[in-house]
């Protein structure tokens, strides 16, 4: 197990899932991809996060990415599972959950952390880019769901950023202004890059509709 960081390549595996064996890197083929770990099957909060997960389907098929869920239970308590979430969350799971049983997927992803629950896996997120690059992480204890809004929001900024040169100020969402980044001088590519001008409230903070808009 490695710590792995913004930039890493994301490690490829092979586990068992709800959806039969999957290759990671296969499975991923050229989408972006959220990977996400829960604690355990049959919890509340796991049960409300996987179920938001599945609401939000075209959400994230619009963006061009594939959630996969993971945590240490077995395959045949996740089909189970995936009953009482459609049931009680009103919606049809439709990603997979990886069985993790012999916590491969985990120890590679460094999803347990023992001093905060010793054997189960703590609430994981990776948005891992097409080129299979790790572009975000972050980890919530099991105490505490995940916002997916946040993650799509994260998303549609990475997506946004990777084409235009801008980055997305605080609690930024699809639309807002953004800001244009601070290495672009050339007064030419800016009137290019940014037909509807800009606001320079500072040098370094110059303030812009959002341009793929
Ligand atoms: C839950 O998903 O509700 C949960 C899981 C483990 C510990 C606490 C809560």
């Amino acid at each position: 197990m490695t710590t792995l960081r913004l930039g890493d390549s994301a490690p490829d595996f092979t586990q068992d899932s709800t959806e039969g064996t999957i290759h990671f890197h296969e499975w991923a083929g050229k989408s972006w991809v959220v990977l996400f770990s829960h604690p355990a099957d049959f919890t509340p909060v796991c049960t409300t996060e996987l179920g938001k997960t599945a609401a939000l389907a075209t959400e994230f098929a619009k963006r061009g990415v594939k959630p996969i869920a993971v945590s240490v239970d077995p395959v045949d308590q996740h089909k189970k599972w995936i009953d009482d979430i459609n049931d009680t969350q009103k919606t049809t799971v439709n990603f997979p959950i990886i069985a993790d049983a012999d916590r491969s997927v985990a120890t590679l992803y460094d999803m347990i952390h023992p001093k905060a629950l010793a054997t189960q896996t703590v609430r994981s997120v990776f948005i891992i880019d097409p080129k299979k690059v790790i572009r975000t992480t972050f980890t919530y204890p099991a105490s505490t769901g995940r916002n997916f809004d946040e993650i799509l929001r994260v998303i549609d900024s990475l997506q946004l950023t990777d084409n235009h040169k801008v980055a997305t100020p605080a609690n930024w969402k699809d639309g807002d202004d953004v800001v244009i980044v601070p290495s672009l001088q050339d007064p030419a590519e800016l009137a290019q890059r940014f037909p509807k001008g800009f606001n320079a409230i500072r040098p370094y903070l110059r303030m812009t509709p959002q341009p793929n808009k």
